[in-house]
């Protein structure tokens, strides 16, 4: 079996850059290492990403919380369980968590729908790892801000994106034993060496 690591976080907390430059590491150790992500991590999950994220919708929540679902079934089946069955390395940047976060904290479905339907969508596949980047939300919308058009979820209020950051806070002390907050307002590298020496200490990856 691989090792399946995710990161987590608001939009503009760093995750895409951290989640490549560690894709990037353990591909040049010789690794067998994938990078993916949701949604979009498959061809159909492509096209749910569109529909999601296209400002040209108005998606009511329960819809929502069903592509999302829809996008992790097809990732989790067709792609991330035979990657670590292959003995792949699977990097995700994001997971079961962002859609506690964004459907449940954010948008406010009963906690315990979203739980079964992450449930149902992955058969309970748990990662090994969670790396829970953690910035203030300005910060966030600012850093995407000065790169992007911001998209449909990205559009939302400040106090939205605030229900998220605690949201997130709160799933990681739930799950102390997968979850590492990292100050993602670090610089890139010393927030990259935080997170090679973490999965040293795990023994996640040996070099
Ligand atoms: P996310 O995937 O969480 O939305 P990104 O990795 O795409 O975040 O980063 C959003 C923006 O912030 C990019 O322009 C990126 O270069 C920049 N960025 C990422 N990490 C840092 C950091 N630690 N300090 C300052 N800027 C950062
Ligand atoms: P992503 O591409 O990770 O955006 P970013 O790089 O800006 O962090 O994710 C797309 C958007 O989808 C993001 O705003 C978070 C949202 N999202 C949910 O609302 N629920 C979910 O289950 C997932 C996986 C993402």
């Amino acid at each position: 079996m691989g090792k399946f690591i995710v990161f987590e976080g608001i939009d503009g907390s760093g995750k895409t850059t951290q989640a490549k430059k560690l894709y990037e590491y353990l591909e040049n150790k010789g690794l067998k290492t994938v990078l993916t992500k949701e949604p979009g991590g498959t061809d159909i999950g492509k096209e749910i990403r569109k529909i999601l994220l296209s400002k040209d919708y108005n998606i009511p929540p329960i819809a929502e919380l069903l592509l999302y679902e829809a996008d992790r079934n097809i990732h989790t089946s067709t792609f991330v369980k035979p990657k670590l069955h292959n003995g792949y390395f699977v990097i995700s940047d994001r997971y079961i968590y962002s859609t506690l976060a964004y459907q449940s904290f954010g948008r406010g479905i009963d906690r315990n729908i979203v739980d079964y339907l992450n449930s149902l969508a992955t058969e309970d596949l748990k990662p090994d790892i969670v790396f829970l980047l953690d910035i203030p939300v300005e910060e966030g919308l600012n850093r995407i801000g000065k790169i992007r058009d911001k998209d449909r979820i990205e559009k939302e209020d400040i106090n939205f994106h605030l229900k998220l950051r605690e949201g997130f806070l709160k799933l990681a002390e739930e799950n102390r034993d997968i979850f590492c907050v990292i100050d993602g307002t670090d610089n890139i590298n010393s927030i990259f060496d935080k997170i090679l020496n973490i999965l040293k200490e795990r023994k996640l990856i040996q070099l």
